[in-house]
């Protein structure tokens, strides 16, 4: 029988109906795997489905921590009117094991109470559908309650986790960059600006709140190297914004960025080290803490991903250049709709051509044209074509995941390009950085959305989101 012991977090979360015994309150993922039999247990979750038979009632309940189901029989006796698919209920009875090869154990029901109804009537959810990806999008106050958003969800949860694990294991300190800033750090103006609230905004308008204009962030980069004078290795992970088309299959206003930086790195070399192995060991982990998740999206929504990331991560990730990156878009038989040429920004047509010219592998390109690029990335010095120590890494199917670069550490290099730029004055904080103690140094940022979207093979990043925003008119 299931006794008290220091592994079973539940047993400290006994219930007691009025009049029953007190009971184990497991959740649905500990019932499943639990070692032996109990005798009062009970379980809380939403009902999956209800088959009501002759001699017995199978109810299936999900409370969000596996995407198994727990079994519950009944007597037929239990059924109530409002037991039905998507009520919440409390069920009590016995674990045991089951007869049937599917699962291990069931839950034999003594009480059932149903805590919340449903009205399955007009509940957009129905019982037993496979409800496509772009249905659920419709009800982003809904999804969360179908199997592959409780998936994702759970995915998301550990992928965050293993993000944090890598940079924390391998001696990063974790830094909470600001969320509302002064600077545009990637210079493309795709800021959302910060206002105050209709009552406030007569006397907001003499004066900003922040004495200037504030935006939301759009990378934590600068914030970082701010850091990386202190620390020499350092990471943020968190909310990003940027106001641009948010209707595309790889864009959103607000996404999670992971950003690191190390200081002392003279090589991009080392930087996309560091990208690869966060990668790799974050999807390796991923993999095997949810695999029944992972394995829904491989079977369902991607089929082919689940080789294709195997090989991913058993093979080295390919290098170009910038230079050759072109050459090989030149000589393609494939007609663009943007012509290849030195000098232009990659689209995302060009991006998805390299990844397969390359063997659908991850392809880093280095070394971008030194006008396409934020001030910030570092002076290769070469020429006629005269670029920036700057890294992209493209993945098959998404196209760019990374970006980053070595940084401007040299005081007159930085000084010349900011003031070309008419930023000098306001960017003296950032060159005070190359006056005290100034090192080579990179870092990289990885969107943490496209990255769910590869790793499951999800084609638009609205499904790889907690809230997904249907239109700008009406927001969660
Ligand atoms: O390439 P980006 O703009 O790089 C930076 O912001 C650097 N300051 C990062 C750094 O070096 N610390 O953005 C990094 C990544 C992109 O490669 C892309 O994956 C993701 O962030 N990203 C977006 N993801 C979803 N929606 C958007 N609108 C995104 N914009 C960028
Ligand atoms: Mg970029």
């Amino acid at each position: 029988m299931l006794r008290a012991r220091g592994g079973w977090q539940a047993l400290r979360r006994s219930a007691s109906l009025p009049g029953a015994r007190p009971a184990v309150r497991l959740r649905v993922r500990e019932a499943l795997k639990a070692p032996e039999p109990a005798d009062a247990v009970q379980v809380q979750g939403w009902v999956r489905s209800v088959r009501s038979q002759k001699e017995v009632l199978f109810l299936h309940i999900n409370d969000g921590s596996s995407l198994e189901n727990l079994q519950v029989v009944a007597d037929p006796n239990l059924e109530k009117r409002d037991l039905t698919f998507g009520s919440a209920v409390e069920v009590q009875g016995k674990l045991v094991k089951s007869p049937h090869k599917m699962q291990n154990v069931e839950l034999k029901a003594e009480t059932i109470r149903v805590v919340g109804p449903c009205d399955t009537w007009s509940f957009p959810l129905k019982m037993k559908e496979r409800h496509p990806l772009e249905y659920v999008r419709q009800f982003p106050h809904l999804r969360c309650r179908t199997n592959t958003l409780g998936s994702l969800l759970r995915i998301r949860s550990e992928a965050t986790a293993a993000i944090h694990s890598f940079f924390q294991d391998n001696g990063y300190v974790h830094i909470h960059t600001p969320i509302i800033t002064s600077n545009d750090c990637e210079g493309a103006g795709e800021l959302f600006q910060i206002e105050t609230s209709n009552e406030a905004r007569e006397s907001a308008e003499k004066t900003h709140f922040f004495n200037v204009p504030a935006f939301l962030t759009v990378s934590g980069q600068l914030h970082l190297e701010v850091m990386s004078g202190a620390f020499t290795h350092v990471f943020t992970f968190g909310p990003t914004f940027r106001a641009e088309n948010s209707q595309s299959r790889r864009h959103l206003a607000e996404f999670y960025m992971v950003e690191a930086e190390l200081s002392f790195t003279e090589s991009l070399q080392d930087i996309m080290q560091v990208m690869e192995d966060l990668f790799k060991t974050a999807t390796s982990t991923v993999l095997s803490k949810c695999p029944c998740d992972v394995e829904l999206f491989h079977k369902y929504i991607a089929p082919a991903q689940k080789d294709r990331l195997e090989q991913m991560l058993k093979n080295k990730f390919v290098t170009i250049s910038y230079s050759e990156a072109v050459e090989i878009l030149r000589q393609a038989s494939q007609t663009f709709t943007f012509k290849p040429e030195w000098g232009c920004d990659l689209q995302t047509e060009h991006e998805k051509y390299l990844v397969k010219h390359c063997g659908e592998v991850p392809v880093f390109v280095i070394n971008y044209p030194y006008d396409l690029k934020p001030f910030y990335m570092r002076d290769n010095e070469d020429g006629p074509q005269h670029t920036v120590a700057a890294v992209d890494l493209l993945v098959p199917g998404i196209g760019e995941l990374c970006g980053g670069s070595l940084r401007e550490e040299r005081l007159p290099f930085l000084e010349s390009r900011l003031q070309r730029l008419g930023l000098a004055d306001a960017y003296q904080w950032y060159l005070d950085l190359r006056k005290f103690g100034s090192v080579p140094h990179g870092g990289f940022g990885m969107g943490f959305e496209r990255y769910l979207q590869y790793i499951l093979g999800v084609d638009n990043i609205k499904d790889v989101i907690p809230f997904p925003r249907f239109s700008h008119s009406c927001l969660l």
